[in-house]
């Protein structure tokens, strides 16, 4: 009897415990809500169609996965949440062992659907499952989202760019009619929330996060919000590996006026740092889109250094031909000179009489004394002993025997010297050489410095 009373008294108890309606089942079952029931599934939540759904959406930014500049990619990892009213959904929770709010699966009830204008690929990662209710009848859907967005880039000051990109929320056919969007938080806030959460941002800062609703004009339209991210490129390393090299090779090239001009060593070395500029020309290819309307300040950088060493190639490549033309000057005159070796002789015979007067033909005829002024001392004090002796004898032949005895010993010279003979004599077109070189080197360190000065300065304020 005991037994049997206590088995009453627990049967009893249980029934008074289902009667408590403690379960998440007992709510849903007091809404009918079930994966049947079409009200709640099938049309827009509210008991009298000329109502609007107001959408709140919250959008938060959790990490900036990667930005394509070639592709005007954007992919941002977002944290979305939407709430709105269901109209059908209330309980009061003192009935309900004070239960408030209850998980679903996200099917069983009509969502607003909402999308992204900008987006141009389906977001692979599943979307959360459930939804939560409350006992009010607001709705809530969180959704963490990787969205594959495109993003106009503005590159002209790339790599010191700041991009803002836009993500544009509104729904796909419902019009201000059926559905008014609110954005749940302010720019401020959203930034700050933002800039909490942040995970990473690959190479960039994140600046803020602008919220702007757009109310539709008409119940036509439709309301859009649209939240602009602007973030501010990490330049560090495109500094390190891009600009400072070029610069380094800009130097280089401008090392390369104290290398002797006659030797073809700083022709090739003008090319070689001319090359590595191409290269870095062709990685910037790779990163820059090709779309752009104006040339990015970077590319201007590059073909501008380029052209300057390009300009400073081509200086060396002239001072190579003028002091060429000196030497072939100078064998026309060794020829000229072996014709002349009479006139030169006798001008010898009578230069201490009337020197200045013959002075001039002296030069342009070129002839052995004025080649023994720029041979070494030694052969100079043998051109003068020769001299002397012509002097004394005052035979022309014998003259043109020591003159042509001295143009070998000079060709001899040359031989042995190498080039080093042609920086030793300068004649008339080294000599201007030498007077363009330290022209143009000085113009040229003017344009450098006011290309690199209007440059940086368009990179900072522009
Ligand atoms: C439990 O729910 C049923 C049906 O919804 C209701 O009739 C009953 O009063 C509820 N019980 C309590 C204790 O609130
Ligand atoms: C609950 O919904 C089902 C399916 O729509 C329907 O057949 C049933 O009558 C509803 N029950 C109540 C109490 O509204
Ligand atoms: C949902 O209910 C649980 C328990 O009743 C409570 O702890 C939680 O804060 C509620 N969540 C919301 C969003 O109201
Ligand atoms: C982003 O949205 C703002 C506000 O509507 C607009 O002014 C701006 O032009 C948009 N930017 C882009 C890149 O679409
Ligand atoms: C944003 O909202 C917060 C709190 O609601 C408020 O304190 C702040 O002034 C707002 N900022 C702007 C720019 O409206
Ligand atoms: C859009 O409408 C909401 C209320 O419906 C209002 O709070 C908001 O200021 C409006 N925005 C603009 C830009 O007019």
């Amino acid at each position: 009897m005991i037994l049997a009373g206590s088995l009453l008294l627990l049967f009893l108890s249980d029934g008074v415990n289902s009667q408590r309606n403690c379960t998440y089942q007992d709510v849903l079952d007091h809404l009918n809500l079930t994966r049947h029931n079409e009200r709640y599934f099938m049309t827009r939540p509210v008991k009298d169609y000329k109502r609007h759904t107001e959408v709140h959406l919250e959008v938060l930014l959790y990490a900036i996965l990667d930005v394509v500049e070639k592709e005007q990619k954007f992919i941002p990892y977002v944290w979305s949440v939407m709430r709105w009213h269901n109209d059908y959904i209330s309980w009061n929770p003192s009935q309900f062992c004070g239960i408030d709010n209850v998980s679903l699966p996200t099917e069983i009830l009509w969502k607003p659907d909402l999308t992204i204008e900008e987006m141009t690929e389906k977001d692979k990662a599943p979307p959360s499952p459930y939804l939560t209710i409350n006992n009010e009848g607001d709705v809530e859907v969180q959704n963490d989202l990787v969205l594959v967005s495109t993003c106009r880039m503005h590159i002209y000051k790339f790599p010191f760019d700041i991009q803002s990109c836009n993500l544009s929320f509104k729904s796909v056919i419902y019009t201000a009619k059926d559905i008014r969007l609110l954005a749940s938080d302010n720019s401020s806030e959203a930034t700050e929330w933002s800039r909490e959460v942040m995970r990473t941002q690959y190479e960039w800062l994140f600046i803020n996060m602008k919220v702007t609703t757009i109310n539709a004009s008409d119940l036509l339209s439709q309301d859009i919000i649209v939240y602009t991210i602007n973030m501010k490129r990490r330049s560090a390393l495109y500094i390190v590996n891009f600009i400072l090299p070029i610069l380094f090779f800009l130097c280089l090239d401008m090392a390369s006026f104290l290398i002797s001009d006659s030797s073809g060593e700083k022709l090739s070395f003008q090319v070689t740092v001319l090359l590595a500029i191409t290269v870095l020309q062709l990685i910037l290819n790779d990163i820059l889109p090709s779309s752009s309307n104006s040339i990015p300040l970077i590319a201007i950088y590059c073909i501008g250094i380029f052209a300057l060493m390009m300009l400073s190639l081509l200086e060396t490549i002239l001072m190579m031909y003028l002091t060429e033309k000196d030497n072939m000057q100078h064998d026309d005159e060794t020829d000229k000179d072996q014709r002349f070796s009479g006139d030169c002789n006798r001008q010898g015979r009578v230069n201490f009489d009337n020197f200045h007067a013959e002075m001039q033909d002296w030069t342009e005829n070129g002839c052995i004394y004025n080649v023994a002024a720029e041979t070494p001392a030694e052969l100079q004090s043998m051109a003068i002993e020769h001299n002397s002796s012509t002097r004394l004898v005052g035979e022309s032949h014998v003259l043109e025997k020591v003159s042509a005895e001295l143009r070998e010993m000079e060709k001899t010279l040359t031989l042995l010297l190498g080039n080093r003979k042609v920086d030793y004599k300068s004649g008339y077109w080294t000599r201007v050489a030498k007077r363009v070189n330290k022209v143009f080197f000085i113009s040229y360190v003017i344009m450098v410095s006011v290309f690199l000065t209007v440059l940086f300065l368009k990179w900072n304020y522009a």
